[in-house]
C-alpha cells in the first residue's frame, strides 16, 4: 500500500497547478494539453497509484469499471478520478459536456474519437492511452472507450464538473440510432481522506 499522506500532497499540487493555468481562462485545446502534462507528471508516480490502493470492480459485478475521486473542489469543479477496469469495457460514443483529460498509469485504454453526422457518428481517429500519453477532449468532443478482456487498466479521469453534475452527456445509441442521454455512473468510489 502506497503513502495516503504522500499521495494526497501529490494529488494536491497537481490540482493546484491546473487551477492556476486555467484560472480565469476559457477552455481551450491548448489549456487541456497544458491539464494533461500536469497529470503526466503525476501519473509517472506510479507506486502512489497501484491496482493494490485502486482494485478494478469485485469479480461479482458486472460492471468491469469502477471510479475513485481523488480530488473535487467544492462546488464540483476539476474532478479528478482513478479510473481502474479488469475486464472488457466498451462505452458507446459520447460527449461530456464539460472539458476532459484521460491520461495512462498501468496499461491500456483505446480512445476512438468521432464526429457527428447526420446519421449518427463516424470515427476519424483513435489514441491507445497509456504510460506516459493521455487525449484532452473539449466539451462537444465524442469519443468511446475499449477495454480489453485479461489486461487491467488503471488510469486517470478528469473532468471540468464532477460526473454526478453532470446529467446530460450525450451518447450514441447505434441499436435505435438515436442520441439519448448517457445515465450516471454507477460506481463512484470515495478515495479522498
Ligand atoms: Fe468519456
Amino acid at each position: 500500500m502506497a503513502d495516503k499522506a504522500e499521495r494526497n500532497k501529490a494529488v494536491a499540487r497537481t490540482v493546484a497547478n491546473i487551477r492556476q493555468l486555467t484560472d480565469g481562462k476559457a477552455i481551450v485545446p491548448d489549456l487541456l494539453t497544458q491539464i494533461r502534462a500536469e497529470l503526466l507528471t503525476l501519473a509517472a508516480k506510479k507506486d502512489l497509484f497501484s491496482f493494490q490502493d485502486f482494485p478494478p470492480p469485485e469479480k461479482t459485478l458486472k460492471r468491469r469499471s469502477c471510479l475513485y475521486r481523488l480530488s473535487e473542489d467544492e462546488d464540483h469543479g476539476f474532478a479528478l478520478y482513478v479510473n481502474s477496469a479488469d475486464g472488457s469495457v466498451n462505452a458507446p460514443p459520447h460527449d461530456h459536456t464539460t472539458w476532459a483529460v484521460i491520461v495512462g498509469v498501468h496499461g491500456q485504454e483505446e480512445n476512438r474519437f468521432y464526429k457527428r453526422i447526420e446519421a449518427g457518428v463516424e470515427q476519424y481517429g483513435k489514441h491507445v492511452v497509456e504510460d506516459g500519453t493521455g487525449v484532452a477532449l473539449m466539451p462537444d468532443d465524442i469519443h468511446t472507450i475499449h477495454i480489453e478482456e485479461g489486461a487491467p487498466v488503471l488510469n486517470f479521469h478528469m473532468y471540468g464538473l464532477g460526473l454526478e453534475q453532470l446529467d446530460g452527456r450525450n451518447f450514441w445509441n447505434k441499436k435505435k440510432g438515436v442520441w439519448e442521454v448517457f445515465p450516471a455512473h454507477t460506481d463512484i468510489r470515495e478515495a479522498r481522506t
